[in-house]
């Protein structure tokens, strides 16, 4: 029994943890890749919908995916990451925590570590690479599984579920996308099927 419970849990992390919309590449993480300056967390909040990701096994037909962001006392984000199965109906709910990576630095980065199910918060995951705060984001990171071999994540996040049209964010989106992100393993994520739940 208990290791039901363990698997599930396991499961639900990487489903929608920040380790979860990864593909694996035979090379080792890129070192080229900036996260954005400046980064206001505060201005970060909020519900997103998540538009596009790197495809992964775990999160594998889950659409309809909205994360929520909200201040926890303590001055960390808590993290509500919920997503609908269209196929079989079941929806997924993960919460977790992200703190920034390095508070303390004169240029804060928007750079974070997230972690779920009370895990710690030990791994910079979720590097914003740019955001505009109020339309778009783009999330991507990169951990080291072994000697050229790492397992990379992306996601493209959204105010609202319709596509991307404005085209000032398709251009910072495309920029990104086109120098870092092998866009044969990205995935649209369905967001404005009819049947997505409002989380
Ligand atoms: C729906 O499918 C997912 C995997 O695709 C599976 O983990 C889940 O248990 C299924 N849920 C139901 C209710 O069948
Ligand atoms: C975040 O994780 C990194 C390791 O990737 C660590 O160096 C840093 O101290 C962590 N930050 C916080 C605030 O815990």
């Amino acid at each position: 029994m208990q290791s039901t419970v363990a698997t599930f849990v396991v499961s639900l992390a990487l489903a929608l943890g920040t380790a979860s919309a990864a593909v694996v590449f035979d090379r080792d993480c890129p070192t080229n890749i900036r996260a954005m300056q400046y980064f206001s967390v505060e201005q970060y909040l909020g519900k997103w919908y998540e538009v596009q990701r790197y495809e992964s096994e775990f999160e594998e037909n889950y659409d309809c995916v909205q994360v929520r962001y909200s201040l926890n006392e303590d001055d960390s984000v808590a993290v509500s990451n919920s997503a609908y199965n269209l196929f079989n109906g079941s929806s997924i709910n993960a919460l977790g925590r992200a703190v920034l990576s390095f508070p303390d630095e004169e240029i804060v980065l928007g750079k974070l570590n997230v972690s779920f199910f009370g895990a710690p918060n030990d791994r910079s995951n979720y590097w914003v690479l740019d955001t505009d705060y109020d339309k778009f984001s783009v999330v991507w990171s990169c951990e080291q599984i072994a000697p050229q071999q790492s397992e990379e994540s992306f996601w493209v996040l959204s105010r609202t579920p319709n596509p991307i049209t404005d085209i000032d964010v398709m251009y910072r989106v495309h920029r990104i996308m086109r120098r870092y992100i092998d866009r044969s393993q990205v995935r649209f994520t369905r967001q404005t099927d009819e049947r997505c739940p409002v989380f």
